[in-house]
């Protein structure tokens, strides 16, 4: 029979409690009954403006929302001066700590996403960055009234590329990265390369609005796309972003972008020990195969910008590794819960294994990157595997006071706008779908 394991912590004791499947509806009461673990709605920000700033440069799937950044940052940032992401994504957080003040380094393993951070967190001049886009709408005027005549252009290795893009949208991309090879200023470069890789996403086949690489059913019918206008489009909304993040930034604050995994070591030479004022990340939810897809999201981008093993992002971000040996975490919830779902399916419980035991590295790694009285923000959602609800938030704060950290508060916010696909298939049968996250769960832990 499936179980469901949790705790509701004291500060002296845990008062462990088994329940049965059914009463994980009750699931969300008894988490309000742990100290300092509060649903506040105040957090939601249901009509904010998440696309200020160059928060509106890139989609990215499960983004963090700025707001909820910025809280943060306003409630236990106050005096930082660096901080670190160690899952930035399109660099949310990066972007808000530099905009009061706060040096930011983010990892990514998606070249995709460190493309889009760093180039959110990139000054440019804007009258140079505006000579430019002149030049190359000038460029590509004159390509579609024939006057200058097209060089033959090459076009990158892109797997089953017939299926994904139609010949002229093929050509098209092809001569808009010709031409921006040919910049020589590296941010501006960078910066044509993000709108780049929205309209690649937007003129190929693809259904969008989905995670998964998932062709349109109707491309068929579909009008020929204009490649150059959603180019020009996607490059003044961006320079928009660009002038208003370069008004609003704070002292000369920057962001730097790597690829290291937290899993395997963070490099010292990158950020020594104890150097870290605040941590502000959303780590993947353990569903990058199934649901969360950032490589199958980003593959097609990644392939036309020439970034190597494109297609093997999925396999290397943290779980992608399947685990065959047993293990036993330092989170007693943890390990109660993966007994429930191998229970109920042996292999998806080698998958929570395997996330979790890189989940648990990186965040003993994470911890010794934080000086004494800095502060851990980690963004979670509790996914559903077979049934069972995995209470990644309680999991979060246990692995932390495992490295001398204590667990100050926990917020339970609603998510109307962050960007998830709404029903999931947890059970990987197909035509079995279950609502995914409704919430999300910011975990704050504070270094002894
Ligand atoms: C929830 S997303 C972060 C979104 C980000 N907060 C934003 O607003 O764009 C999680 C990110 O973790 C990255 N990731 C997964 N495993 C990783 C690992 N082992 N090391 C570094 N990044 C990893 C994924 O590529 C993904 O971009």
């Amino acid at each position: 029979m499936g179980r469901e394991v949790f705790n509701i912590n004291t500060k002296s004791k845990q008062l462990k409690r088994v329940a049965t499947k059914n009463e994980n509806s009750n699931l969300l009461e008894n988490y309000k009954l742990r100290e300092n673990v509060t649903t506040d709605e105040s957090w939601d920000f249901r009509k904010s403006n998440t696309k200020e700033f160059t928060h509106c440069y890139h989609p990215y799937p499960a983004m963090m929302i700025p707001q909820v950044a910025r809280r943060i940052l306003n409630d236990y940032g106050k005096k930082s001066k660096t901080l670190f992401d160690p899952f930035c994504g399109t660099g949310t957080s990066l972007v808000e700590a530099n905009l009061v003040g706060i040096n930011a380094i983010g990892t990514d393993i998606n070249p995709l996403a460190r493309l889009i951070a760093s180039t959110k967190t990139s000054k440019i001049d804007i009258q140079v960055l505006e000579l430019f886009l002149q030049d190359f709408i000038n460029y590509f005027f004159s390509i579609s009234f024939q006057i200058e005549k097209v060089k033959s252009v090459i076009i990158p290795k892109v797997k089953n590329i017939d299926f994904w893009f139609s010949k002229n949208v093929q050509q098209k991309l092809g001569v808009l990265l010709d031409y921006i090879e040919g910049i020589n200023d590296p941010s501006i470069r960078n910066f044509f390369k993000v709108a780049f890789s929205e309209t690649v996403r937007e003129t190929s086949f693809v259904k969008q609005g989905e995670f998964k690489l998932v062709r349109n059913k109707n491309f068929k019918d579909s009008r020929e796309p204009d490649v150059f206008g959603v180019m020009i489009i996607k490059l003044s909304r961006n320079k928009q972003g660009l002038v208003e993040f370069e008004k609003t930034l704070k002292n000369d604050s920057h962001a730097s972008v790597y690829g290291f995994n937290t899993v395997s070591n963070i490099p010292k030479e990158i950020i020594k020990e104890s150097s870290i004022d605040i941590v502000v990340t959303s780590p993947p939810y353990g569903d990058s195969k199934t649901t969360v897809a950032y490589g199958q999201y980003s593959r097609l981008s990644n392939e036309w910008l020439g970034y190597e093993e494109a297609n093997q992002v999925d396999n290397i971000l943290m779980g992608g590794v399947k685990r065959k040996h047993k293990h036993t975490f330092k989170s007693d919830i943890l390990n109660d819960v993966i007994l429930t779902i191998q229970d109920e399916d042996k292999e998806r419980g080698r998958d929570v294994i395997s996330f979790f035991e890189d989940y648990e590295k990186s965040i003993n790694n994470v911890s010794k990157t934080l000086r004494k009285g800095g502060i851990a923000c980690y963004v979670v959602g509790n996914r559903t595997v077979k049934g069972s609800s995995i209470p990644t938030d309680e999991i979060t704060s246990q692995l932390f006071e495992e490295n001398n950290f204590t667990h100050i508060e926990t917020i339970i916010r609603n998510i109307p706008n962050k960007r998830m696909p709404s029903k999931n298939s947890p059970s990987n049968v197909v035509g079995v779908t279950a609502s995914t996250m409704k919430n999300e769960y910011i975990v704050v832990c504070q270094k002894n």
